[in-house]
C-alpha cells in the first residue's frame, strides 16, 4: 500500500517538473512516506529524518515533506519533533502535494494538512508504469472499519471506502495499454469491497469484470480478512483463470482466546475450514499469512496453539512479527504484557518452523512445470532472468532479455528457501 502511495506521489509531481533521483544530495525536494504499523517502522523514520536534516544545512532551499501514517498520527507535533520539516501531509491529502509545494516555494513556512475527507481524493491518481514495468498496483478501496485490537490503521487511514468499479476498470485498461500484464488489487480488506457502494457489487464480481480486460494476464489481490472471505470469492479461484493461485490470508494467531482479544471475528476452526475449501477448489494454491507473537495475555499455551495450527496448515510462507504496542489501540489497555525477550524467543522459534515448511513446499515444486511472468534481470546473476510463478515464488533461470514481460514455461530444477531455479521449456505467449 505504501509503495503504491509513493508511486502516486511521484505521478502527481511529474507534471510540475519533479523527477526521481537516487542521489539525495541532488534533490530539491525530499518526501518521506512513513509507516507506523509497528514501533520499529516509526523509529526508522526519525533516524532517516536526522540524516536528511543535515542536507538542509548545506542547502537551505531544500524542501522536506513527510506523509503517510506517522505523519497522519503526529500532525503538527511532527514539526516540533523535527525542526527542519517544511510540511506534513496525511493519508487523505496526497492529492494536495503540488499545491502544498507551490505554497512553500512562494512563502516559506510550516504547513500541516492531515484532515480526513469523505471522498476518495487520492486513490484515483494514475501512476504511469516506470521503466518497462509489467506489474502494477491498483487501489480498489481505502481505510478500514475492522479495529483489530493491535492495529492503528483504522485511526490513520480512516473509514473504509470502496472505489467505483468504473474508475478501477478504466485505470486497469490504461495500465494494460501501457504494457502492464499483472495487476495487484489493493485494500486493507479487499473482501469487503463494494459494501460502501450500495449497488450490490462485491469483490468476486469485480474480479470477474477485471478478468475480461484484454492485455491483463494475471490478477492478484491483497489483503484478505479471513472473516470476510466469502465462498463466492473462494470459487473465483476455480472460475477466473487469470486469478493467480495465491492468497495472503493473515491468521494472526492460532489461539481462539487471543483471536477474540484481537477482535478478529473468526475462530481457528473457521479459518481452517476456509483453507480446506480453498485447497479443494485449487489444490496447488499457495497460502501465505501474517502472525503476531506476544500479543498481551498470550500464554505459552496460546503460543503453542499457534505452532500447532502452523503444523496442520503448513503455510507456503509467513510474515511474522513481535507484538508492538501502538498508542490509542484497544490492545494498549490490555493486561498481561509479554516480555520483549520472550516475544523474541517465540518469534525465532516460529520462524525456524516456518522456514522448514517453506522449504518443504518449495522442494515439492522440483521437477514441476511452472508458468512465469518474466519481470526482469535476476538479482543473483547478470546472466539470469527472474520471473514469478502464479503462486508468487521467485524463479531464476537462463533466458534472453527479450523474454522480459512475457509468459514462459520453465521446469523447476532446484528449490531454495527464498527462490527456485528453473530451466526454460518454451515461451508461452508473447503478451505485448
Ligand atoms: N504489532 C505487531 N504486528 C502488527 N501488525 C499490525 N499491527 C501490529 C502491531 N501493533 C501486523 C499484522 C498485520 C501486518 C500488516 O502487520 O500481522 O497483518
Ligand atoms: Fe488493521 Fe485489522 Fe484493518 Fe488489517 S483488518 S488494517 S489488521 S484493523
Amino acid at each position: 500500500m505504501n509503495v503504491h502511495d509513493s508511486e502516486q506521489m511521484a505521478a502527481l509531481l511529474a507534471p510540475v517538473g519533479y523527477k526521481m533521483t537516487d542521489n539525495l544530495k541532488l534533490a530539491d525536494l525530499i518526501l518521506l512516506n512513513t509507516c507506523s504499523i509497528r514501533e520499529k517502522a516509526a523509529h526508522k523514520v526519525y533516524s532517516k529524518l536526522g540524516r536528511i536534516s543535515k542536507l538542509k544545512e548545506q542547502n537551505p532551499e531544500l524542501i522536506i515533506g513527510v506523509g503517510g501514517c506517522l505523519a497522519q498520527q503526529l500532525g503538527t507535533k511532527f514539526h516540533k519533533k523535527v525542526g527542519h520539516l517544511d510540511f506534513v501531509f496525511g493519508t487523505h491529502n496526497i492529492y494536495r502535494l503540488p499545491q502544498l509545494i507551490a505554497t512553500i516555494k512562494k512563502k516559506r513556512g510550516k504547513i500541516t494538512e492531515v484532515d480526513f475527507h469523505k471522498s476518495l481524493n487520492s486513490i484515483g491518481v494514475f501512476a504511469p508504469p516506470q521503466g518497462g514495468a509489467i506489474s502494477a498496483f491498483v487501489t480498489i478501496m481505502q481505510g478500514c472499519n475492522n479495529f483489530c485490537a493491535y492495529c492503528v490503521v483504522p485511526y490513520l487511514r480512516g473509514p473504509e471506502m470502496s472505489r467505483p468499479p468504473e474508475d478501477i476498470i478504466e485505470e486497469i485498461k490504461k495500465l494494460a495499454d501501457c504494457g502492464i500484464r499483472e495487476v495487484t488489487l489493493l485494500g486493507q480488506n479487499v473482501n469487503s469491497y463494494g459494501k460502501t457502494l450500495g449497488n450490490g457489487l462485491n469483490f468476486a464480481s469485480l474480479i470477474k469484470k477485471i478478468g475480461k480486460i484484454s492485455g491483463i494476464k494475471r490478477i492478484r489481490f491483497t489483503t484478505s480478512h479471513p472473516r470476510d472471505l466469502s465462498y463466492g470469492l473462494i470459487n473465483c479461484f476455480a472460475e477466473e483463470e487469470k486469478l493467480c493461485e495465491h492468497i495472503h490470508l493473515p491468521v494472526q494467531s492460532g489461539s481462539n482466546r487471543i483471536l477474540a482479544l484481537m477482535n478478529r471475528g473468526y475462530t481457528v476452526e473457521e479459518y481452517m475450514q476456509k483453507v480446506d475449501h480453498l485447497r479443494k477448489i485449487r489444490p496447488l494454491i499457495s497460502i501465505t499469512s501474517d502472525i503476531i507473537v506476544g500479543f498481551p495475555g498470550e500464554t505459552q499455551n496460546d503460543y503453542q496453539e499457534t505452532i500447532d495450527m502452523m503444523e496442520k496448515i503448513r503455510f507456503d510462507s509467513v510474515f511474522s512479527f513481535k507484538y508492538s504496542e501502538r498508542k490509542g489501540t484497544a490492545a494498549q489497555k490490555l493486561e498481561g504484557k509479554v516480555e520483549e525477550c520472550e516475544k523474541l524467543r517465540r518469534l525465532e522459534q516460529l520462524q525456524m518452523l516456518q522456514d522448514q515448511h517453506t522449504l518443504e513446499k518449495n522442494t515439492a515444486m522440483e521437477s514441476s512445470k511452472q508458468e512465469l511472468l518474466v519481470e526482469g534481470k535476476s538479482k543473483n546473476s547478470e546472466n539470469d532472468l527472474m520471473g514469478r510463478t502464479s503462486s508468487w515464488r521467485i524463479v531464476n533461470f537462463k533466458g534472453e532479455l527479450e523474454l522480459i514481460g512475457k509468459l514462459v514455461d520453465v521446469k523447476i530444477s532446484k528449490a531454495y528457501l527464498h527462490s527456485l531455479r528453473g530451466k526454460l521449456i518454451k515461451e508461452v505467449g508473447n503478451v505485448n
